[in-house]
Parts: structure tokens; sequence; C-alpha cells
């Protein structure tokens, strides 16, 4: 890289300083990196350990010389050193810092330049360590590592360009943030972390036992302590500098921490329960964020599946939990008076942010490990109002059942998603509910975010469906819980009844008569045990891929054969697929069976538009089906594809296209000539299904499929990737 800085002046040659130095010498990005420190020697060890260039020894002539200084002196001492050095700095030089508060820096110059000069550009690289000194400088200090920006509006453009540009090239990555909003964040994650640890081993060092104390400590007390062997001097200085915003945070956690203490001294396990498994939940969310595996954060990088050409699949696998039953499990649990234990819960993303938000309300969960999860219900009115907006990821079956469910409680809540859920349309629960009395107000075009005004009383109604729709009948009955009389939906179609079944299996009584579910409100339910069997939709790619790829012979184990989900199995069958079951059986009121899939040919069909409902979300890997059968498969009454996680059908005409089938889309549905596909690269749109369906393709394809942004199959079935490997399927996560 070419130089960015003639000359580059650090003064204060310690961690951070000395790291910044060294870093961008040895990236070539200054012609001279001059350091300056009060304490001589630390200067004779930078020169010799080749971190600096030059030594000044005249601070005067070396500001006078410099295009850029980099202040990494402790907080305390930076009026000072700025006030040293003001008189000769030159009217073009670049001033920055390193100090971990910001408001008392931006105080300092102010003090000292009058205003703040638009060339002092503020910073805070987040990258200490509890070792200091100049001889723990090093190059890659900074790397991957966050460096906070706080430019005010008098800083010039330029001069922050150059910073940002600067711990860029360290490999940081660089955020911007106003002064005040740094300083809480940092109070909060750094500075209150800091103040504990020291305190934590302040009061034990003091104990009379404190040597059997430090003797027997193990990895608890490793861990929380290991900040407290920072220097002392520099948080000192900091928790000077940044009193306001930590005080803040403290009397926060003190609050916490006294309310911890009550749940102990009255031994209230439910209360502890509530608070270790909320933050249990939290951290682990925290670990994916630091691994870069979290979903909810916008996903800047771009999961790709690179799919090679052929194979055949075959074994026995048993796929992730049913996704619609997961969700419910968790609702119907946590209203539920008792403790209801769940077995098969599905660990995707979806349904653990169903999860959450029933944490957010009050709920104590504990799980899901293995798929165990253990919901301690609150009772029909035992939800408490959310800290904030409840936010639901990609998951539309959520944010609908939560909206009937919110509707009937005594508090206001908000309902917000990702970008797919944002885009998807919320009148279809909204309309009906507000015709129940509820106030219920949806963003704009009728999509999310959803707010709810509490407190209002329902009143049952007989709901005519417009459209075939699981989401819209559950989300009303949901709310006839909590409305007086009876709520009755007719659909136009059957569609899945889970909410119906595991209403009952918790002992609240619903009439199912044709196409009209009814119940009454005001009732209870009570605990109950839930076995959720493996989702057909996820099966359902397994079941392609062993139809397919010629060779293949797959059992899928304990699969949920609902009668309102097996419209895939149907619609396979009659393209000529070869599918048995075994071992049906009845699985705490749903149905479950082993299926085996052995390749057989298909051909083309006109799909019944009786099994659409039935197979809504199976429609992307048909698709697939239908492009390796021979003939023509047509698909009609299926418009509510457009409004699933992408618009189905286009995303799959354009992927389809891409890999040269020929293929039409319709206002509900497509035509699909059979054949065969080409290698290609296509894009799921953020859509699970569709990434999935792509990857499934690959065994048929003649050459390498490319599926870009396939991060969301986190969403309903986690570990695809490694049970499709597992099975054959010549599959690899790139990006
Ligand atoms: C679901 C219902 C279906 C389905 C979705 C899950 C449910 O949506 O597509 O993945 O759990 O109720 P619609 O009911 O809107 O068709």
């Amino acid at each position: 890289m070419n130089p960015q800085v003639d000359r580059l002046l650090v003064i204060g040659l310690g961690l951070i300083g000395g790291s910044f130095a060294l870093g961008l010498k040895q990236r070539g990005c200054c012609r001279t990196v001059i350091g300056y420190n009060r304490n001589q020697d630390t200067l004779d060890k930078g020169l010799r350990l080749g971190i600096i260039d030059e030594a000044a020894t005249d601070l005067e002539a070396a500001v006078r010389s410099a295009d850029v200084i980099m202040l990494a002196v402790p907080v305390k001492v930076m009026e000072s050193v700025m006030a040293q050095i003001s008189p000769w700095l030159r009217s073009d030089t670049i001033l920055t810092d390193a100090g971990s508060a910001k408001g008392n820096v931006v105080r300092a110059a102010e003090q000292v330049f009058g205003e703040i000069p638009p060339l002092f550009v503020p910073g805070h690289p987040i990258a200490g360590s509890e070792k200091s000194g100049v001889t723990a400088a090093k190059s890659d200090l900074y790397e991957r590592h966050k460096v906070i920006l706080t430019p005010l509006a008098q800083t010039d453009r330029n001069a922050l360009k150059l910073i940002h540009s600067l711990w860029e090239a360290l490999g940081a990555e660089v955020h911007h943030m106003d002064v005040p909003r740094h300083d809480e964040v940092l109070a909060a994650t750094s500075h209150l972390p800091h103040l504990l640890a020291f305190s934590l081993v302040n009061t034990l060092a003091n104990d009379r036992e404190n040597r059997d104390i430090f003797r027997y400590a193990a990895g608890g007390f490793r861990d929380f302590t290991r900040i407290a062997a920072s220097d002392p001097i520099m948080w000192h200085d900091i928790f000077l500098a940044n009193r306001d915003a930590t005080l803040k945070v403290l009397d926060e956690f003190t609050d916490g921490l006294a309310e911890l203490r009550d749940a102990v001294a009255r031994s209230d396990g439910e209360a502890m329960l509530g608070v270790f498994t909320r933050a249990k939940s939290a951290r682990d969310h925290f670990t994916k964020i630091l691994s870069g595996t979290a979903y909810s954060l916008p996903m800047n990088d771009n999961v790709i599946f690179k799919v090679q050409p052929g194979g055949k699949v075959q074994g026995q696998i048993r796929v992730a939990g049913d996704k619609s039953m997961s969700h419910r499990s968790i609702m119907l649990g946590a209203l539920a008076e008792g403790v209801t234990d769940v077995e098969g819960f599905l660990e995707g993303e979806d349904a653990l942010a169903t999860l959450q938000a029933f944490r957010d309300m009050g709920v104590v969960i504990e799980g899901p490990t293995q798929g165990r999860v253990r919901i301690h219900g609150v009772g029909m009115q035992g939800l408490k109002q959310p800290p904030g907006p409840l936010y639901l990821g990609n998951s539309g079956t959520a944010m609908r059942l939560f909206a009937g469910l919110l509707a009937g409680q005594d508090f206001d809540t908000e309902l917000t998603g990702d970008e797919s859920l944002s885009k998807r349309p919320m009148e279809r629960v909204a309309e009906p509910l507000r015709q129940m009395g509820a106030w219920i107000v949806t963003g704009p075009e009728g999509c999310p975010p959803i707010k709810i005004v509490g407190g209002q009383s329902l009143k049952g109604i007989d709901y005519q469906m417009p459209m075939a729709s699981a989401q819209v009948k559950s989300c009303v009955l949901l709310a006839g819980l909590y409305s007086d009389g009876e709520t009755s939906t007719t659909e136009p179609a059957p569609t899945r009844d889970h909410t119906e079944r595991m209403l009952t299996g918790f002992g609240y009584p619903v009439e199912c008569d044709g196409a009209t579910a009814r119940v009454q409100g005001g009732g209870k339910m009570t605990a109950a045990k839930i076995d959720v069997p493996a989702d057909i939709s996820s099966a359902a790619f397994f079941m392609v891929a062993a139809s397919i790829a010629p060779g293949s012979d797959l059992l899928l184990e304990h699969v949920g054969i609902n009668p309102t989900r097996i419209g895939v199995i149907n619609i396979l069958r009659q393209m000529g697929a070869d599918l048995t079951l075994s071992n049906e059986r009845d699985v705490g009121g749903e149905p479950v069976a082993d299926i085996r899939i052995r390749y057989a040919p298909l051909k083309g069909i006109q799909i019944p538009e009786d099994q659409v409902p039935l197979a809504i979300d199976e429609f992307p890997v048909l698709f697939i089906a239908a492009a390796c059968a021979e003939g023509t498969t047509i698909l009609t009454g299926a418009e509510e594809l457009r409004v699933k996680e992408s618009d189905r059908i286009q995303a799959m005409v354009d992927g389809l296209s891409a890999l040269g089938v020929q293929v039409e889309g319709t206002p509900d549905g497509a035509i699909i000539q059979g054949g065969g596909l080409q290698g290609g690269r296509v894009n799921s749109l953020g859509d699970h299904r569709i990434a999935m369906a792509f990857a499934v393709a690959g065994l048929r394809a003649e050459g390498e499929i490319v599926i870009d942004d396939c991060a969301n199959v986190a969403t309903s079935f986690p570990n695809f990737v490694e049970l499709a490997k597992q099975v054959g399927l010549n599959l690899r996560i790139g990006g």
C-alpha cells in the first residue's frame, strides 16, 4: 500500500499507541512514524522493537513536522497534552485520539482550542487488554476489533475519511457514533464490568480467608475477574472521565442485583431461573454475534451454498422439528397453568424468536437443550408488558399469531421483524382483530410493525376467511380465547390445524365442524407434554432429493403427517414418486410416520388445486421436482406463494430460468417444462426454502449451482447442510 501519511506522530507509546504505530509502519501506511513519550526508556524500547522510525526528543519540532498526530495518552492528561502541543500545531495537521471516554476529551479540546478544531477526529479503539506498555504492542492488535469514531458537526470530512482509512488499514471495523451515545455504550459494556471485577476481587482479597478463596477459585472466578488485572491508573482515569454515564448504568445494575438478592433470600427459584435463563439466552446470542453467526444482526456476510452436480442420497435421518408446532408449543405452554415439557423443539431462529419474545413477557423458559424446552406457564392473564418491541425475526407465523394473542392483553405491544417480514401483509390479521374490538395499527401498506393498544374488551366473531391461511385462522382463534362469547373461523379450504389440536391437548375445548372451528372465550389451559415430530416441510427437501437422484434410497424418521400437511406426499406420488409410510402412530394428538423414498422417474402433472394449501410451503422444492420430471407441470391457485418470505413464484422462475429450465410464471402459479437443469448462479432472496430447494437441485444439475443469500436457512432448518452432506449431497458453504 502507498503511504497515506507522510509523518505520523504518536504521542504516548503504550499498548494502544505502540500498536497503532507498529501496525501502520508494518503496513507501509506512513512514510515516517515518530514516537513521543515522557519516559525516555519507553522511547528507546519503541525504537529497538521497530515500533517507530524516529524517537522525538524535541516535542515542538515533532509536532511542527507532523501531518497526523495520534494522542494515545491517558484520558486524564489529554487536556494538558493538547495545551502543550497547541502552540506548535500546523493549521493542516490532523489530530486524533484513542481515549476510552469521549465526552471529556471533546470538552478538553474545547477548553484548549476555544472551539473543537475541524481537524480533530475523536476516536476510541475497543481493543485493550489487561496487558499494558510498549512491550505489549502488537501490529495486529486492532484486527477484527471495533473502532468507534465520534465526529462532531464541524469535523472535516476528509480528516475523518483519512483517520477512518488508517484504522481500516489496521484491520479494524470502524463505526461512527455521537459522543454521548459512545460514552453510554462504553459505560455499560466496558466500564461497568471493570468496576465490578475490581470490586469483587477487592472484596474477596479483604476477606480473612482470602488465601483459601484464591487457592480454590477456579474457572468462574478466573473468567469473571480477568479484567481486574488491568491498569489501575488508567481505569481510575476512565471513571473520573466518564462518571455520569457509569453511575447511570451502575444504578440500573444495583437495582437488578437487589432483586436477585431478594430472590435468593426468599428462595424464589422461579425468579432466579427467570433472570438466569434470560441472561443465558442473551449471552448465547452474544456468542453468536462474536462468531459472526447471529441471525438478528444485519447479515453483511453473504452465506453462499455451492453444490457440485450429481450424486444420490442414502441413509436414515431425522430432520429438524416442526416449525408450526414449535411456535405453538411455546405460546400455549406459556399461557397454560403448570410446567410444560417440550421435546423435539426446532432450535431454528424463527421458533427461537418466539421463545425469546415470551421471555421478554416474563415467562420463565428453560432450554432449548437438544430440542428439550421447559416452560413455566403463567396462565392466561400472566404475561407482563415486554420492555420494548418484540422482535420476531423472519417469522410471519410468530407475528400473526402474536397479534391475536396480544390483542386481548391489558398492555400495549409492538411487533417488529427483519427486512423480509417487514414487507409481508398484516392487514389480513389486523382486519378481523379490529372486528373483534382490538385496537391495532399496521405500518406502511399494511406491513409491520404492528402496534397493539392493550386493555380493549374483545367480543367473539364469526369470521369467514377470505384466504386459506392457518396463520389467520390461528390468530382469530387465539384472540377468541380472550373474547366474550364464541369465536368461529370458516376457511375456504383446509389449512394446517395444529392450533386446534394443541389447544385441545392443553385442555382448551375447540369444536371443529367441517371448515369451521369454534372456541369460547374465558377458558384456561393446563400444562401438557409435547413431542414435536420432524417437520414435513423440512423432510420435503429430502423427499424430492431422493426422488430425483437415481440410486437414492432414504428413510426419514418420525415425520409429522398431519392430514393438513401431506400435500407434498400426495403431489409427489401423483408425479410417480416411490414413497412408503411405515410405523404410523399418534404422538400427542399428531400423526407421525417414517417415510422411505426411493428414486423413481417423475412425470409432469397438473397439480390439483385442493392440494395447494396442504403443500403451501413445499412448492419451491416441488418446482425442482417438476424441472427434473418428464413433461410439463402446471401449478394454479397458489397466489399465496407471492407473499411468503419472498415472492416464491418469481424467485423460483428466476432461479430455474438461470439454470436453463423453461418456466413461465403466472399470477397464481407457474408452468414448468421438465427435462433437467444446467449449472449456474441463483439468488435465494434470503428465503430459506428457496435456498434449500436449489441445493437439492444440484443432484440433477449438469454443472455447479451457486446459491446466494442462504443465511436464513437457519430460520427453519439449522442443520440442513450437515444432514444434506451426511446423506450424499455435495454441498459446501462459501461466502
Ligand atoms: C403456518 C402457516 C402457513 C405456512 C407457514 C406456517 C403456520 O402460512 O406457510 O410457514 O404455522 O400456521 P399461511 O397460513 O399464511 O398460509
